[in-house]
């Protein structure tokens, strides 16, 4: 599998890491209740896996990144801590190829289903159908667009660190019936002189709530929203069947 984030991951991780402000909240809230092991589907470099080891206090948490240069940012992450060290196994596999407990109490997939086709999403709702505890659910967001459309570009992060300042740019155009292509720029500049660019292209399956239940459905699973709207955060269980 080819991947997307090889040359980008020094800025997407520190990019991602002021939406975890806003995403962390609702994530610990939808995970009330629940105990572990937990999947964190797509971790990247571990925002999302140290909000659901404070959430959810002792349980195991298997974070499954297939970026290298990702994994090596949460490796690192969750090697600082000697908390995270005990609790947290990193799997290097696409989640296809993960193996994973037999039972699972939650799974995590947060700014991750767009990489996802129809046939990975079928084997992501598989493996909840069949591995979900009572009461396990699975929490996820979907991003906009939700058809394929064009995204003109505007720019969506700005930040300084130490002399130095990185701006990422995104646009998007349709590639096909249910998919995107997003076309990133990440600008380096330091004291505003601008030291480098570099451009970089995800392929992004779309989805809306529609699809999504008409998917679920097929699983015997359902959805609901959590958080607030402007998130598009769903948790997703069997609904007490
Ligand atoms: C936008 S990043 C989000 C990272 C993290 N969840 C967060 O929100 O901070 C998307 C992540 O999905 C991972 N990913 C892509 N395809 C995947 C797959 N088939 N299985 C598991 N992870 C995948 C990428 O390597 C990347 O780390």
């Amino acid at each position: 599998m080819a991947d997307e984030y090889e040359r980008s991951a020094e800025f997407v991780d520190v990019m991602l890491a002021p939406h975890w402000a806003a995403l962390g909240p609702p994530l610990a809230e939808a995970l009330q209740g629940v105990t572990g092991p937990i999947v964190d589907v797509g971790a990247g470099g571990g925002h999302g896996t140290r909000v659901i080891a404070k959430a959810v206090a002792e349980a195991e948490i298997v974070a499954v990144e297939p970026s290298m240069p990702l994994r090596s940012i949460l490796l690192a992450r969750v090697n600082e801590s000697a908390e995270l060290r005990d609790r947290v196994t990193v799997l290097p596999e696409p989640f296809s190829e993960a193996v994973l407990p037999p039972r699972l109490s939650a799974v995590v997939a947060m700014n991750v289903i767009g990489h996802f086709d129809a046939a990975g999403r079928q084997a992501l709702w598989t493996v909840l159908a069949d591995r979900l505890v009572p009461g396990g659910r699975a929490v996820l967001n979907l991003e906009p667009p939700a058809e394929p459309m064009a995204v003109p570009e505007s720019r969506f992060a700005d930040m300084r660190i130490g002399r130095r300042r990185y701006e990422g740019w995104g646009r998007a155009e349709p590639a096909g019936p249910d998919r995107i292509t997003w076309h990133m720029t990440y600008r380096t500049y330091q004291d505003d002189r601008l030291t480098g660019v570099l451009e970089a292209r995800y392929d992004w399956w779309v989805l809306d709530e529609r699809r999504l239940k008409e998917e679920l459905g097929r699983h015997g699973l359902v959805h609901r929203r959590t958080g607030p709207d402007e998130l598009g955060m769903y948790v997703i269980d069997r609904g007490g069947a």
